[in-house]
């Protein structure tokens, strides 16, 4: 669907939790959240009703979020019953790894095309720093167990954090030469309560190319990143610039929370409850906020923070 400034909406991002069993410093708050009641979330059959009315007006593809989604019991499911919607081409997931060793097959077998992986460090101390709990041995095991099930096109995440992994930026985009995948580096949005980050936090992509100037453009669309690639790499370095160069104005993307709200821009307030609404009146509220997407989401810096009113991990990126 189309939408008042001529944006072709196909691509929904279907929050399946709020949880997540690592609690990154940028994301989520150190106590988790606050564990909504199971009756104001989506159901799984809830769930695929929002995907059937999305694919009816034009959805093609769903990237699975979180909080993590491997940790909702019945994820494989969920995948399983997205990929069948007629109409959804491509279902993809976005994870932290951690859970992959015991998915990555199950999720292949479902029909998830593709999985993108955050991981911000390669060092195990300043893994359990971010993540506050978590241990970078079981996130790099779940990386080797999405391509050893065979999944093509993996995506690496790395949140650029000043004074944290501005030291990483070759380690990181090494990978590349290393492993068929792309590592992204992306700025760092200030969401609503997302920690302790200042401005010195707020890296812009630029310093990758500072510090790696043998990177070569590659003329590719790829959704929200631009692409380079180091000389004889097998994937490519990825930026996407959400702070120094927003890409509202190419925008494809609605986002469903685990809550049933529809949001139809990541750092507007403005949220469209779908939850106990028939088939119908879903399709029709999702149409109406497909129409009147904002432009763009406004400034974004850590005087003007996202306007969300939510964490990262209550969104899904
Ligand atoms: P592909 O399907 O591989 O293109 O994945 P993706 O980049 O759409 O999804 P992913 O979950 O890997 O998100 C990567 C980063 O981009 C995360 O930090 C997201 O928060 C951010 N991101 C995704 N969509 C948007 C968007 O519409 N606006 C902004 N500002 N950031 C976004
Ligand atoms: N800014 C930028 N990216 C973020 N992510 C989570 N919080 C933020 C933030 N504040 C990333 C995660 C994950 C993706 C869905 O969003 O690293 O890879
Ligand atoms: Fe969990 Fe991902 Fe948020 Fe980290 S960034 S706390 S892994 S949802």
């Amino acid at each position: 669907m189309i939408d008042k400034f001529g944006r072709n909406i196909t691509y929904l991002r279907l929050s399946v939790t709020e949880l997540c069993n690592l609690r990154c410093r940028y994301c989520m708050p150190a106590d988790g959240v606050c564990k909504k009641s199971h009756t104001e979330m989506l159901t799984e059959d809830e769930m695929i009703d929002v995907v059937k009315a999305a694919a009816s007006l034009g959805i093609t593809k769903v990237r699975i979020t979180g909080g993590e989604p491997l940790v909702k019991k019945n994820i494989v499911s969920i995948c399983e019953r997205t990929a069948n919607v007629d109409g959804i081409e491509e279902v993809c997931l976005t994870t932290n790894a951690v859970l992959l060793p015991q998915y990555a097959k199950p999720l292949r077998d479902a029909g998830v095309n593709r999985l993108n992986i955050s991981l911000d460090t390669l060092n195990p101390e300043k893994y359990a720093y971010i993540t506050r709990t978590g241990v970078l041995e079981d996130a790099m095991q779940g990386i080797q167990a999405a391509l050893d099930a065979g999944f093509e096109k993996v995506k690496i995440n790395a949140v650029l954090i000043g004074g944290f992994n501005e030291d990483e930026i070759s380690s990181l985009a090494e990978l590349t030469m290393q492993y068929p995948i792309d590592v992204r580096f992306i700025e760092m949005m200030p969401m609503y309560d997302s920690g302790d980050f200042d401005e010195t936090g707020l890296v812009p992509c630029a310093k990758v190319l500072e510090v790696l100037p043998e990177l070569q453009i590659v003329n590719a669309s790829d959704g929200v990143a631009e692409l380079y690639r180091l000389p004889n790499a097998l994937g490519n370095v990825g930026l996407i610039r959400p702070i120094s160069a927003h890409f509202c104005g190419t925008c494809n993307r609605i986002r469903v929370t685990a809550d049933g709200k529809l949001k139809p821009c990541l750092h507007a307030s403005t949220e469209y409850a779908l939850k106990g609404l028939s088939f119908d009146d879903m399709k029709t509220v999702m149409a109406e906020a497909i129409y009147h997407k904002p432009q763009w989401h406004g400034e974004l810096d850590t005087i003007h923070r996202s306007r969300a009113g939510r964490n990262m991990n209550e969104i899904g990126g």
